[in-house]
């Protein structure tokens, strides 16, 4: 199997290429031009192109069975980011699947995406756009599965963190290390089960442990 992984310069999308690596997956990380590739993952077929370029985004996007989307607005002045990438560079990414004929996608939203009263959108109302980006990619041109963490942490010792995976709008607080959305996102990539899905995760070690395959026989 080969993917691509978009923002795979970010602080999930590293870690989503690395537990694609581990588990024998070909990898095209997708960045930009000027994004930082952790040494360790500078040998993976990487493209460097702007998602405005759609010439460029098909052919980086052929040959692949699956796409991972893990670019977000960094935070910045600019309050038309959210808008930008976690709306429009979405939209642009799937056109550029029905394009070249890319039928799964996962994508990393946000718990509480589509929600207007809340501190996040302080941000260029980052909830909103990011529901408008979700909301692009639900149709029956994909096999889609949209995994909306909690607060991301850094942490990498996840020895005692389980995973509360549960449905659509129904965590609203919470968090979840990088590393385990990470590896939610491969889990996914060929459980048919998490097709056509909106699976919120949060962690702690007070939950109990349960595979992903388990939890899809439930959301
Ligand atoms: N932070 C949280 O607590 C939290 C909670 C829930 C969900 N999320 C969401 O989870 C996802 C991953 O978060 P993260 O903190 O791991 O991400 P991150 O480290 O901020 O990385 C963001 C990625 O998106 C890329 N990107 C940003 N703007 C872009 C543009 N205009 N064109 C192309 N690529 C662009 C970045 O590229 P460069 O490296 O070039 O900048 C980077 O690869 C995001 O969608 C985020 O909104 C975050």
């Amino acid at each position: 199997m080969k993917i691509a992984i978009t923002g795979a310069s970010g602080k999930t999308g590293y870690r989503i290429t690395e537990e694609a690596v581990k588990k024998g997956i070909k990898v095209k990380q997708i960045v930009r031009k000027n994004s930082k590739i952790p040494k360790n993952l500078k040998n993976t077929e990487t493209f460097r192109i702007s998602l405005d370029n759609k010439v460029a985004l098909d052919k980086a996007l052929e040959n692949v069975d699956a796409l991972i989307i893990a670019t977000g607005a960094r935070a910045s002045l600019d309050l038309t980011g959210p808008a930008k990438v976690d709306a429009l560079g979405v939209y642009r990414q799937l056109q550029s699947c029905k394009r070249v004929g890319i039928k799964r996608v996962i994508l990393v939203s946000s718990l509480c995406t589509g929600k207007f009263f809340h501190p996040l959108n302080l941000f260029g109302l980052i909830l909103i756009w990011k529901k408008i980006g979700e909301n692009f990619l639900k149709n029956q041109n994909f096999d889609w599965t949209i995994i909306r963490p909690g607060g991301l942490k850094e942490i990498e010792k996840i020895k005692d963190e389980n995973i509360d995976y549960s449905k659509e709008d129904t965590q609203f607080k919470g968090s979840i290390p990088r590393r385990l959305v990470a590896k939610c996102c491969i889990d996914s990539l060929s459980n048919k089960q998490s097709f056509n899905k909106t699976i919120e995760v949060t962690s702690s070690s007070e939950n109990k442990k349960v595979s992903f395959k388990k939890a899809m026989q439930n959301i």
